[in-house]
């Protein structure tokens, strides 16, 4: 990897997480001591390929974690919707006058085992490819449903399911995201609207310890799992 290459690091945490519930959004919630979301920054922060981590928060809470970790790490304003909060992360990094990044990766602040070499092998992908994520086989079976019933029994062989980091290379980031202002389009993933619109979007083989923690069973999970493994080694 060359010396001069920028990349920078998006860490969407705005969200409300519904699905978790609970007064306090769930990637404040502790594991291992720490929330949810300082344990995917640090470990970025850990990676010296990481030139900048930018997280989006709500709004509300922009005050009281500014005065945060090290200088390498922002905290903004986030938006209703992930994308927005990807979007306004992106624009802080503009604004600062650091838009000559190479490389953009974004990272749901709630996956706190991503490992490192997969963060790496999608970067590799993107700035071969223009855009890559992590992806991986569904274990189960999976059926379209109409009507509270099997429509459509979906093969398996072809589906994946999507995970982060997703890494672009600057210009392809920066052109769907303009594009999805433009059309007012929202989107789950920005892997999804990168081929929406068009770009190659390579398929990086993921692994099912970098669940997302979206319902309270999920974290029980996660603690565990930090216990046994002793915590902050490079999952
Ligand atoms: N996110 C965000 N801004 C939003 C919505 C979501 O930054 N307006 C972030 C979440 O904080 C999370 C990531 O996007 O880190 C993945 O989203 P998800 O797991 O869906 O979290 P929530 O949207 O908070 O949860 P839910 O969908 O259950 O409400
Ligand atoms: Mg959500």
């Amino acid at each position: 990897m060359a010396d001069a290459e920028r990349v920078l690091v998006i860490i969407p945490a705005a969200g409300s997480g519904t699905r978790f519930g609970g007064d306090v959004p769930k990637q404040f919630q502790p594991l291992g001591g720490k929330p949810l979301v300082q344990r995917a920054v640090e470990r970025f922060l850990f990676d010296p390929v990481v030139t900048r981590v930018i997280v989006p928060v709500m709004e509300k809470l922009v005050d009281a974690v500014k005065s945060s970790p090290g200088e390498r790490v922002t905290f903004v304003a986030g938006g209703d919707t992930r994308l927005q909060s990807v979007m306004r992360g992106l624009e802080a990094a503009t604004s600062k006058n650091d838009d000559d990044f190479d490389l953009i990766a974004i990272h749901d602040a709630v996956r706190p085992f991503f490992s490192l070499d997969t963060f790496h092998a999608t970067l590799d992908a993107a700035r071969e490819h223009g855009a890559a994520f992590p992806g991986i086989s569904l274990p189960d079976t999976v059926h379209q449903i109409a009507n509270e019933a099997i429509a459509k029994t979906l093969d398996r062989s072809v589906l994946v399911a999507a995970q982060t980091p997703q890494c672009f290379r600057s210009d392809v980031l920066r052109d769907i995201l303009a594009r999805a202002a433009r059309e007012d389009a929202d989107a789950t993933d920005e892997a999804g609207l990168a081929a929406k619109y068009g770009h190659h979007v390579h398929l990086v083989r993921g692994d099912s310890m970098n669940f997302k923690i979206t319902r309270p069973e999920d974290l029980v999970m996660a603690e565990r799992i930090w216990a046994e493994w002793g915590g902050e080694g490079d999952a």
